[in-house]
């Protein structure tokens, strides 16, 4: 649904951009203006452009950056638990695999050979958390389960021929 609606507006905006060519191939040779006045004009329009367009970016920067990284839990929670991931071509080595419902967990991800995907998929196959598994890196994602049940580790980049054997799982208790 919001995939086809997403292919007719890039189908009209193309459509548009085609218009506008014709229309400007159509009118090139036709009357010729004094550059300088419309080049003075484009400028004040791309400063104006810029400054918008820098304040939108400052103000969704600070709105997503803020709260990296994601989930983790507040300083009067509860020590998170610290599962040690490692991943290798191709498998993984997971430092505690059995938690329990509601328990903070944080994940320190790393690998012992290339760069790899780690992603936490819960029985639905929906992806719940992810980062990337890095060689001589350590990258930390939190993720408390909301629901006992056995959860899947899978890699999400290409590692190799083996790539779709890296399956891991994390046992969630009540
Ligand atoms: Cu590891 Cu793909």
């Amino acid at each position: 649904m919001v995939n086809n609606l997403i292919w007719y507006l890039t189908l009209f905006s193309m459509l548009l951009v085609c218009i506008v060519f014709i229309y400007i191939v159509l009118n090139a040779s036709k009357k010729t203006e004094d550059y300088l006045v419309i080049q003075k004009k484009g400028y004040q329009l791309r400063k104006y452009f810029f400054a918008c367009l820098l304040v939108l970016l400052l103000i969704g920067s600070s709105r997503t950056l803020i709260n990296l990284p994601y989930d983790k839990p507040s300083t009067q929670a509860a020590q998170s638990t610290v599962i040690k991931v490692d991943a290798i071509q191709f498998g993984w080595k997971i430092s505690q695999k059995t938690v329990k419902v509601g328990e903070p967990i944080e994940f320190q991800v790393s690998s012992s050979d290339v760069n790899h995907g780690m992603g936490i998929y819960n029985e639905e196959m929906i992806l719940l958390a992810q980062t990337q598994a890095m060689p001589n890196n350590k990258n930390t994602v939190y993720y408390t389960f909301q629901e006992p049940g056995t959860y899947k580790i899978l890699c999400l980049e290409y590692c190799g021929v083996a790539h779709h054997l890296m399956v891991g799982t994390i046992e969630v208790l009540p």
